[in-house]
């Protein structure tokens, strides 16, 4: 158990397409997910993605109950997914404020599906699948792009819309304390 280094937007590890992971409940795994899940809670992420600690591997991690750094958003079951295949359910998109432990204290206004299907294993290796809309929805794209080596900065298509989080939400960075 530990809480590892998070790699920052330049460091080209983020830029890798993350290879599937092959075999299932084996101690390297678990002792992955559990490192990824002590980081994801130290910093207040949303979810974190396996890349994003320097392992290669397409396995994500998200969930939100009682989150500072997200006050206003609904939950998300705590989840593990590996090996990820998402599927849109409607074109429709909504644009709404994203931020990433690879590009701390920035904000990003992105446009995402607002309903999709998504499906892969669990750390054991049993295959589920779930439909999606709202913050859920834009958590499960934000993190399964980092599988494919893109970051949120990539996807604001009007960037007068990023910004440094401190700015941007006063009232959330003081009630943070920070
Ligand atoms: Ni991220």
């Amino acid at each position: 158990m530990a809480v590892r280094e998070v790699l920052r937007m330049g460091d080209d590890r983020l830029l890798q397409v993350a290879g599937p992971v092959q075999e299932f409940g084996t101690p390297e795994l678990t002792s992955i997910i559990t490192d990824m899940f002590d980081t994801m809670e130290a910093y207040d992420g949303a979810g974190l993605a396996a890349p994003q600690i320097g392992i290669p591997l397409r396995v994500v991690i998200f969930g939100i109950e009682e989150n500072p750094r997200y006050p206003d958003v609904e939950p998300v079951p705590m989840t593990v997914l590996i090996n990820p295949e998402i599927r849109v359910i409607s074109p429709e998109k909504e644009s709404g404020w994203e931020g990433c432990l690879s590009v701390p204290g920035m904000r990003g206004r992105v446009a995402r599906y607002s309903r999709l299907h998504y499906r892969g294993f669990t750390a054991d290796g049993e295959v589920f699948d779930r439909e999606a809309s709202g913050f859920h929805a834009r958590v499960v794209q934000h993190e399964c792009d980092h599988l494919d080596g893109i970051l949120y900065p990539a996807r604001i298509d009007d960037m007068r819309y990023f910004g440094f989080e401190d700015v941007l939400f006063p009232e959330l960075v003081a009630k943070n304390g920070e």
